[in-house]
């Protein structure tokens, strides 16, 4: 089905004939193929008697050769599948096969793409960027201190760079723009913290999406933002270069050469806030963060420290 969509993705017309002849199918095996192109992956095909097939919009496609072009001194190998349950988890599948990190992997769509605290990530087909790096840590804690943080900037940092305006950063690793959603990241990590282990950085960019009923929560992408669409070859590009400057900035120097730079960009900076664990609320007003990472909350006149995956932050009504 992928190879029939590799024929037409360059929204021209196909006839049924060439298409069934590059294929070695008969043409109702390609009018088949069509409809599962439609149903499955969303996409809108034209057909025009004489003419053939075409598709609604020309589609770039996720392309490793060019990634690594445009990445200049950024030369981590880039894996692409066409379809899988998540990067993510596919990453994982790979260090337990022993794949040499740093290594990347990229797909056209998730069909179980996954977000913090076991919630779903809507990844449609060849819209979005759904990209996992592997990275091999040697020395402990000090080097995952804040990796979340420091992922987020670098995110924001890329976005920033090809264009979108207003992009900012919600603790502990949202990129938003004002109140929607337009990136998310997820850290997985296998082996021992405190010696060896590999941690998977796990990200998801809303690039051309412009319409899904299925995110329960406010959120936009870099077209509805920009008004443009954007090749995500080149934000895979972009994301790689800025991934490797702050994450090696990160090892140097540790999270604290990041802090300020964090905080200057945290769009919830001063904002009265409720952080919320489980069933438990807590209010405060955002002093900003450590210089590990953690939240800084004043909470009745007494500054506080809170770290840890499963919390979350939300703005106050009154705020
Ligand atoms: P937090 O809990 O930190 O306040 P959050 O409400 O964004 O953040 P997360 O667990 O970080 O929750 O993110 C998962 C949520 O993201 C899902 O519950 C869903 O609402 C939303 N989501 C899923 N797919 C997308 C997407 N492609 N774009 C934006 N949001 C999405
Ligand atoms: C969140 O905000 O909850 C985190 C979302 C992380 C989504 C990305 S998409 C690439 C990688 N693979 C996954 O299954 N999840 C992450």
């Amino acid at each position: 089905m992928l190879t029939l969509l590799k024929l037409l993705k360059d929204g021209r017309f196909h006839s049924g004939q060439a298409l069934g002849a590059a294929l070695g199918v008969s043409r109702s095996a390609v009018w088949k193929q069509l409809q599962q192109l439609e149903a499955e992956l969303g996409l809108s095909i034209h057909k025009v008697r004489g003419r053939g097939y075409q598709l609604a919009a020309p589609l770039t496609l996720l392309d490793p050769v060019e990634i690594r072009r445009m990445a200049g001194a950024c030369d981590w190998p880039v894996l692409v599948f066409d379809s899988t349950d998540s990067t993510n988890a596919e990453a994982l599948r790979m260090i337990e096969q022993r794949q040499d990190a740093p290594f990347v992997v990229l797909a056209e769509r998730q069909t179980a793409g996954r977000g913090r605290r076991g919630r779903k990530w809507v990844s449609p087909f060849a819209e979005n960027l759904y990209y996992s790096l592997v990275l091999r840590i040697e020395g402990g804690m000090r080097q995952l201190e804040g990796l979340s943080l420091v992922v987020g900037l670098a995110v924001m940092q890329a976005l920033q760079q090809i264009g979108v305006p207003g992009v900012g950063l919600k603790w502990p690793n949202d990129v938003l723009v004002g109140r929607k959603k337009i990136a998310g990241i997820l850290l997985e990590l296998v082996g021992d913290p405190a010696d060896v282990c590999h941690v998977v950085l796990g990200i998801g960019i809303n690039v051309n999406m412009r319409m899904t009923s299925e995110v329960d929560q406010q959120w936009t992408s870099m077209r509805l933002e920009a008004g443009q669409a954007f090749d995500r070859n080149q934000l895979a590009a972009e994301l790689g270069v800025m991934l490797q400057k702050y994450l090696e900035r990160h090892q140097v120097d540790g999270f604290s050469a990041i802090q300020a730079e964090w905080e200057r960009n945290h769009l919830w900076q001063g904002r009265a806030v409720s952080l919320i664990a489980g069933v438990n609320q807590i209010d405060g007003e955002v002093l900003g963060i450590d210089s590990q990472g953690a939240l800084r909350l004043k909470v009745d006149g007494v500054e506080k420290v809170f770290s840890g995956g499963e919390l979350s932050l939300r703005l106050r009504n009154d705020s």
